[in-house]
């Protein structure tokens, strides 16, 4: 029978694997001391919103609402609702203006009908009650249904586009990014912008 020292007895008996600690009769599992060469927890990023032309239809100065819709108006209704945060995840609260065509594809030139300023709350939230966008001819094809917005927000701005699903104009528009469709359900459209 091999016989070990009592120091080697004692030794093998307080050390577990994972380089826990075995003390006295209870069981106290010492858990290893966290140093500067462990990595610290991943940092959130959040992938910047494609930017996309502005189009020649942008006016300044539209008024501050959230919806641009009555019960008069034509076109399928759709609340677009979503968040603005920065690279970091982080909400911003900040200032977008929407802008699109009406059900037949044509831009409002004098007024300010399927424009607006809409500002996010505290935790980067906006929303805004308005229409799937008619489609419009750009030379001698069609422009697939689409929201234009603008942000400016922590000294930068995004100008982009929102598109949406299914639109068989997608796939030939230069302009169209995937990552750009809002996710549609019902009438519920959803967008989140990191800027
Ligand atoms: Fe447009």
């Amino acid at each position: 029978m091999k016989r070990i020292s009592r120091r080697a007895f004692l030794s093998r008996s307080l050390t577990v694997a994972g380089g826990g600690l075995l003390i006295g009769s209870g069981i106290a599992c010492a858990q290893p001391e966290r140093t500067h060469l462990d990595p610290a927890p991943a940092a959130r990023i959040c992938r910047a919103t494609q930017s996309d032309i502005e189009g020649p239809y942008f006016r300044a100065g539209a008024p501050e609402r959230t919806t641009l819709v009555d019960r008069n108006t034509e076109g399928a209704r759709i609340r677009l609702s979503g968040t603005v945060t920065d690279r970091a995840c982080q909400p911003l609260q900040t200032t977008i203006d929407f802008w699109h065509a009406d059900h037949l594809g044509a831009y409002d030139a004098v007024g300010f009908s399927f424009r607006t300023r809409v500002q996010t709350d505290a935790d980067g939230r906006y929303s805004i009650d308005t229409i799937i966008p008619g489609r419009y001819l750009n030379g001698s094809a069609y422009r697939p249904a689409h929201i234009h917005a603008k942000i400016r927000a922590g000294g930068r701005e995004l100008t982009t586009q929102l598109y949406f699903p299914d639109d068989p104009h997608n796939a030939r528009d230069p302009w169209f990014g995937e990552d750009r469709l809002v996710e549609l359900s019902g009438e519920d459209a959803r967008f989140a912008f990191v800027v």
